[in-house]
């Protein structure tokens, strides 16, 4: 090649490396916008091993969501124990951010002045997206799978699945007077619920849990994966399968055993202060499925269907009490049968995993509005 060829090679390398940055730009912000934008600068963590982990808003994230005490702890922690996720505790605020910025959509007037200040759609989008992602990414350790455990946000999994076009969500349902029988049996206040009355709570767990179901119906069976908790204790490997499978994470056996993974680098940490906490140190069990029996008011049974609607479309038979759930594989029965045996020693290694800070976990949850 003489000189003017090379010259014009050169020239054409460069042209398309212009090009090409050109491209990268315009598809992160969008090829709509007309007007300029500021760009950030790449966002990345480092891990103690010095390996270098980027995290944007097309990663493919996983949201964690039902009405508290559906299970979504277990499921975290399951997931946790493998070794390319990380959910982390409950970060609170998202659930937060997200209901604030639903609070300035249904005022008019305040849309209107966000519009006027140049707060539009895209901007307040991209501003909540980039406070969302800095939690998730910087509350725990980098990982190639990111997760998310707040149950709440599964109540606006439409818009988060707009804000993050690749993430996937896992809709915990359990049976409602299981759940309820939980809230109020712990002392676990909820904005909205009412801890002295069962027929109340069981009203707010229907319409939470109808617009989750909404919700996730929306963002269709592709993106939101509905897991009911009492299926995931019964048959914890099929489910497993199942739900990795759903998220495109290679099987890993670690994820039946998580309660080897607790506190453990790269395993499952757990907050003092979460009201789960001294439950999921232990294995999968069966105890919780049928404490609720026996414990909801005559009249409140008896109206159940009318109460409770949601009961029957997830398909949690009303009138039974309890409802047959099904059986047990034979390693969770065996867990159940070592942990009733050994009460007391699951206490003390409640106790010494979370210090005493067990009192004063009657923590708000983010409001449920
Ligand atoms: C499963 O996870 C363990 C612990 O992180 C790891 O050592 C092992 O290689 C993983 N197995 C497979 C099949 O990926």
């Amino acid at each position: 090649m003489g000189r003017g060829g090379r010259k014009v090679a050169l020239f054409l390398a460069a042209g398309l490396l212009a090009l090409w940055l050109l491209y990268g730009m315009l598809s992160t912000c969008g090829w709509d916008d007309q007007r300029p934008l500021m760009m950030a600068k790449e966002r990345y963590v480092v891990s103690s091993d010095r390996k270098v982990y980027s995290y944007d808003r097309f990663m493919p994230l996983i949201f964690i969501g039902g009405v508290p005490r559906s299970g979504t702890t277990l499921m975290r922690a399951m997931l946790d124990a493998h070794p390319d996720v990380r959910c982390g505790q409950e970060t609170r605020v998202i659930p937060r951010i997200l209901q604030m910025r639903s609070h300035w959509l249904k005022s008019q007037k305040e849309s209107l002045r966000l519009e006027e200040a140049g707060l539009s759609k895209k901007v307040l989008d991209s501003a909540i997206a980039a406070f969302c992602l800095e939690i998730i990414a910087r509350h725990g350790d980098p990982a190639p799978r990111l997760c998310n455990k707040d149950p709440l946000t599964l109540k606006s999994a439409a818009y988060l699945a707009e804000l993050f076009p690749q993430a996937k969500f896992i809709f915990m349902l359990r049976d409602g007077r299981a759940t309820v029988h939980s809230i109020i049996s712990r002392k676990v206040t909820i904005t909205g619920f009412d801890l002295t009355s069962y027929r109340q709570c069981l009203t707010k767990w229907n319409s939470a849990i109808q617009i989750m179901y909404n919700q996730c119906r929306e963002v269709g069976s592709s993106r939101c994966l509905m897991v009911h908790y009492e299926q995931l204790v019964l048959h914890p490997r099929e489910w497993m399968h199942k739900i990795l499978g759903f998220l495109e994470v290679p099987w890993n056996e670690t994820v039946l055993h998580h309660e080897e993974h607790i506190n453990k680098p790269g395993g499952v940490s757990l907050s003092k202060v979460e009201r789960s906490s001294d439950q999921v140190i232990k294995p999968v069990y069966l105890d919780a499925l049928t404490k609720w029996v026996g414990n909801i008011p005559e009249d409140v049974v008896r109206d159940m269907a009318e109460i409770a609607p949601m009961l029957s479309v997830l398909g949690y038979d009303p009138y039974a009490n309890p409802p047959a759930y099904g059986s047990p594989d034979a390693y969770v029965a065996d867990n159940t049968k070592r942990i009733r045996a050994n009460g007391r020693l699951w206490e003390d290694k409640a106790k010494a995993l979370l210090e005493g800070h067990l009192e004063d976990s009657a923590s708000d949850m983010p409001p449920a509005a």
